[in-house]
């Protein structure tokens, strides 16, 4: 399936979709996505809202080539993610991923644990030097760059998370509860910032979470339950 050059009228180009996209664990014991369907549009910020366990971490790994569906497609940029597509070029420049646990490296500074993605992705030593500082500068922690993540808040962290995340320029951020780990008025604040960041980077957003506070400041929030997406609304 190619939706190369899909358009939704006047909305803009479709970046990301699902098509009655089904997956299990277990072999089959635990029935998780029951038909998923849904497409996201260049620049949107979505908020992927439901309870626990309803499966929105699932749904982010297949768009980020992390798990395959059992039926269905999941297409990002107009190419289908499967096993036979190239898997790598997805994760290396197309989609950045930002995690609950950020998943740093804590021996590491925060300037190495941003390199990492580059040097996988063959981007030479100065230009990524210089899209580090500039995201640094964007997200303030141009001040923390040699200190390790042990060393660093957590709010800090999950703005590290943020900046090897965009480290490659990806188009789509997939946040899986990106503040999910910090107090209330330190989500808000880095909440912030990766809205800001999106927004002046043209980035496409999906975001799991279920803080509706964060949801409502998104684009679109989808509601989940029953493995399907029930309700698209615009929130905006
Ligand atoms: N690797 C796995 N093996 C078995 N069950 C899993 C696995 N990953 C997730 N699950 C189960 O799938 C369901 C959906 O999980 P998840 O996608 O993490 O939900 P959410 O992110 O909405 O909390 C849960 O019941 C969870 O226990
Ligand atoms: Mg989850």
């Amino acid at each position: 399936m190619s939706l190369s050059g899909a358009q939704t009228g006047n909305l803009g180009r479709i970046v990301l979709s699902a098509e009655n996209v089904w997956k299990s664990y277990d072999d089959g014991a635990i029935a998780v996505l029951k038909g998923v369907s849904f497409e996201a549009i260049e620049g949107q910020t979505v908020a992927l809202c439901g309870p626990s366990g309803c499966g929105k971490s699932t749904l982010l790994h297949l768009f980020g080539g992390l798990d395959s569906p059992d039926k269905g497609h999941v297409a990002v940029n107009g190419t289908e993610i499967n096993r036979h597509c190239n898997l790598l070029r997805l994760l290396r420049h197309e989609v950045g991923f930002v995690f609950q646990l950020h998943n740093l490296i804590p021996d590491l500074t925060l300037e190495e644990n941003c390199l990492i993605p580059t040097v996988a992705a063959g981007i030479d030593r100065r230009t990524a030097h210089a899209r580090l500082q500039q995201l640094a500068d964007r997200t303030g922690l141009t001040h923390r760059l040699d200190h390790r993540i042990q060393k660093l808040s957590g709010g800090e962290r999950q703005r590290t998370a943020l900046c090897r995340a965009l480290m490659n320029k990806p188009k789509i951020l997939l946040a899986d509860e990106p503040t999910g780990s910090l107090d209330e008025g330190t989500s808000v604040l880095v909440f912030d910032l990766l809205l800001d960041v999106v927004a002046t980077e043209g980035v496409t957003l999906v975001m799991a979470t279920h803080d509706r506070g964060l949801a409502q400041r998104c684009d679109r929030l989808l509601e989940m339950h029953d493995g399907r997406i029930h309700e698209s609304v615009y929130a905006r």
